[in-house]
């Protein structure tokens, strides 16, 4: 059986003829940067969000980079995160020159859990960062009632969550800004680097807008210092034929996700993914919990059988050499550093079978059958 973390080559395939086409388009137009096919994603994906703003940008840590240089985050800022995200989250805003503040995880979601953020909060904070990880929304009203409270900015780092919902709201559209990334091997893949910002306000897209182009709004005019960060157009053209089917890709991750729950439902010996009321799940990864003792043996025995997993994250942000000057020592976010050691992504895309679903959960089981849990 073959079986791939992600497939990237079926979905080409099974849109061959569509993607040729568009790519061919741009080809014979000559309009690679800015311009008609990016202005064109730019409103489909905005009517996606029910008539958000869209801006496309270069990859998901830029518009990371960017939605923190329009809320004013710079030398001196604490931004409160989590630290079991990717390394991107906290970097663009180490690169602004803010300090990183990671506060640790609701064990169940993996996600910031909203009840320690106050305590992290000091006269030099200026943002919180929740990050939908995994493709399951942080839980917001607290998050959004704290920021109000104590006039912070919301950047939501929706990388992983596109088209993820909290109470029926997509995520991205509840703060200041949302970041989406579009890594070929995100929900919404490109076949390339994309990413794009999202906002509600007039205001907040015009300053993102800016700030991605030089600063500008009028060529050789620059008002601000910013960055070139472009959504290119071939990228964008791609995502376009992309686009109509993220609903349908979204419910086969749904699916594969219930039919390994399902699988799984007797196997005491690992941890669902839990599945928060508040939240619609699309499942970037189905990620298991499992004694860290035999996590890295499960990965072995399932690599010997053909079936790839990934661990994300092994090192939390926080123990991460380059955040040492933090001094956030070994233990400092026990629920954190418990999930870097006992989390196994399986494989999960759209084109999984239920056939390579029932051989992933057979080998776990049978792997389960014959543990004994290391002597503390
Ligand atoms: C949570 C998170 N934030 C930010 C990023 C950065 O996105 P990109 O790789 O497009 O720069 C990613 C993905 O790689 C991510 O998973």
């Amino acid at each position: 059986m073959n079986i791939q973390m992600v497939d990237l080559r079926a979905q080409v395939a099974a849109l061959r003829d569509d993607l040729d086409a568009a790519i061919a388009e741009v080809l014979s137009s000559g309009a690679f940067v800015r311009g008609p096919f990016v202005q064109r994603f730019e409103e489909q994906l905005g009517a996606y969000y029910g008539g958000a703003h869209v801006l496309g940008v270069g990859n998901g840590t830029d518009a990371l980079q960017l939605a923190y240089m329009a809320a004013g985050i710079g030398p001196g800022d604490d931004v409160i995160m989590p630290a079991f995200t990717f390394f991107a989250t906290a970097e663009a805003a180490a690169l602004l020159g803010a300090t990183p503040v990671f506060v640790d995880i609701d064990p169940r979601t993996f996600n910031l859990d909203p009840t320690l953020i106050e305590a992290a909060i000091t006269p030099r904070t200026r943002a919180i960062v929740p990050v939908h990880l995994f493709g399951q929304s942080a839980d917001m009203d607290l998050i959004l009632e704290i920021a109000e409270r104590h006039d912070l900015a919301v950047i939501e780092d929706a990388a992983q969550a596109v088209g993820a919902r909290y109470k029926g709201r997509r995520v991205g559209l509840m703060g200041d800004a949302g970041c989406l990334s579009f890594y070929p091997s995100k929900n919404l893949g490109a076949y390339g680097d994309g990413g794009a910002c999202l906002s509600t306000n007039l205001a907040m897209d015009g300053t993102l807008r800016r700030l991605a182009n030089h600063g500008s709004e009028r060529k050789y005019h620059n008002t601000h210092i910013g960055i070139n960060s472009r959504l290119d157009a071939l990228q964008a053209a791609i995502l376009s034929v992309k686009l109509p089917h993220l609903d349908a890709w979204t419910a086969a991750r749904q699916d594969t996700a219930d039919r390994y729950d399902a699988h799984f439902a007797d196997l005491d010996w690992v941890t669902q993914p839990y599945r928060a009321p508040y939240a619609d799940h699309v499942f970037h990864q189905y990620t298991l919990r499992v004694p860290a003792d035999a996590r890295d043996a499960l990965a072995a025995h399932l690599r010997a059988q053909g079936i790839p997993t990934m661990v994300y994250y092994p090192v939390p942000l926080h123990r991460l050499p380059v955040f040492e000057p933090l001094n956030m020592a070994e233990g400092s976010l026990p629920e954190t550093e418990r999930a870097a050691r006992e989390v196994l992504s399986l494989p999960m895309h759209p084109e999984l079978t239920a056939d390579q679903i029932g051989f992933i959960a057979e080998t776990i089981a049978v792997f389960a059958e014959t543990y004994t849990p290391v002597a503390a």
